[in-house]
This record gives C-alpha cells, structure tokens and sequence, in this order.
C-alpha cells in the first residue's frame, strides 16, 4: 500500500464519513480518544501494543512519544514482537493503548501480562475490544465480552480499572448488526445511502452516549494494582 493510501486510511478511521459502514462507532471512538487525550502527560511514551496502521497514533503524537508494535509484516510498525514478546525493559513506558486487539488474542492472560510487564509502576492501559460485533478475523477472532467481564478479566491480571466507557447501545448495536449483515446482498450502488440511514438512526436513538451497557466496545482505562 502507497505512504498516501495508508494516510488515507488512517484518516478515515478517524474522520469516518457520514456514508461509511462504520461512521457512528468509529465518530465514537474518536471522541472517547480525544477526552483521553486531555488527560495524557505531555512528554511522556505510549506503546500501541497491536497497532495495525494506528488510527489514533496522530492524535496522541500531539502530546507523546509515540510507538507502534505488532507482527512483523506489518509496514506501520516501529518495532516487532519477538517470540510473541515486546522486545522492551520491564517497567519503561507510561501508556499502553490497545485498540480492537484483545478479542484477536488466543490467550488474553499472556496478553495482560506482557502490559503489565512494560508498563511502568504508575503508568496506564488504555484498552478498547468488542461487546456485540459480527465476527472478523485478523488473524482470528476468538472473544467478546460484558462490561463486567472485561473490568474482571483486568482485575484478575493485576489491573485496577479506574473508568469503562461502553459505545453504541443495544439499539445502536442491533442496528450495527443488521447492516453487517444485511448489507452483502445490497448492490454497490444503494450502499452508501443504506449506511448513511443506518448512521443517521444510530446517532437518533443512541444519542453519542458514552456510557451504555450494553455496548460493541468497551473502553478502559486501568492502571497497575
Ligand atoms: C483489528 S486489528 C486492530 C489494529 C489497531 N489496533 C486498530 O485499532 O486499528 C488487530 C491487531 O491485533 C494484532 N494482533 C493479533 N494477535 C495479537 C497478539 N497475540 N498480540 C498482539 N497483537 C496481536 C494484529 O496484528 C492486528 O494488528
């Protein structure tokens, strides 16, 4: 893919259009991002552990030293995994941000452990994965959770979360679900329109709440116990 391609993409992620598939949670997103961001400590190093092509990366660049690691294969990447470890110190960087990685993992457990490891004493997860969502592999798909789950599976691996944030509500996400599935058998043409509407009841209904319970991501924010 060209320099200008993945720019483009990662620009898209950011700034969905109103007519994208994935406009409402994406714009979602985006605003939970930019409230953390607020928060950050400036100069301080945040290690996107998954980064894929790193959408949010431009956002927090603003205020941090900025790293990205993931398979080797992956362009974007600063740094590898070797031997499906992190090839950094214990205890050296302030933030980890982990978006949309943790349902792709075979063991969430090694995953959270290897955060925990990086992460310096008083330094931060910041990690967002799937409540209601249609199965997508990268390379697998294995897991979904509950607010509840999720606050429990980090406790259980050390981590004491301080604030869940749970995007799109059940009607929203009943609506997400009926588009991702229904919208294969739509030809090319109607789909920009079908996703528009779709937005626009979802923005309706939901109301850009952040805090639903039932939700199609759960963000966190955790920090070492
Ligand atoms: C859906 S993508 C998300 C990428 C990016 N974080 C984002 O929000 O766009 C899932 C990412 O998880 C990575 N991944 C899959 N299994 C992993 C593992 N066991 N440890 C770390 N990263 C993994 C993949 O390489 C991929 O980049």
């Amino acid at each position: 893919m060209s320099g200008i391609h993945k720019h483009k993409e990662r620009g898209e992620r950011l700034y969905p259009k109103k007519n994208s598939s994935r406009y409402y949670i994406l714009s979602l997103l985006r605003l939970v991002n930019e409230e953390i961001l607020e928060n950050i400590q400036p100069n301080s190093t945040m290690l996107d552990f998954g980064c894929g092509n790193m959408p949010y990366r431009r956002l927090y660049e603003t205020k941090c030293k900025y790293l990205g690691v993931d398979f080797e294969g992956n362009e974007d990447a600063d740094i590898y995994f070797e031997s499906g470890k992190i090839p950094m110190r214990d205890n050296t960087v302030d933030y980890i941000i982990s978006t949309q990685v943790l349902e792709h993992v075979v063991s969430p457990e090694e995953y959270l452990s290897e955060c925990f490891r990086v992460l310096k004493k008083d330094g931060k997860l910041l990690l967002s994965t799937h409540g209601h969502w249609k199965y997508h592999p990268d390379p697998t798909d294995y897991w979904r959770w509950t607010k509840d789950g999720l606050e429990k599976l980090l406790s259980d691996n050390q981590f004491e979360t301080t604030h869940t944030y749970g995007l799109m509500g059940l009607a929203a996400s009943g609506l997400q679900l009926f588009q991702d599935g229904f919208s294969p058998n739509l030809h090319y043409r109607f789909k920009g329109l079908f996703f528009w509407i779709i937005a626009y009841l979802q923005v309706k209904i939901d109301k850009w709440n952040l805090y639903s319970r039932d939700a199609s991501v759960f963000f966190t924010i955790s920090q070492k116990k």
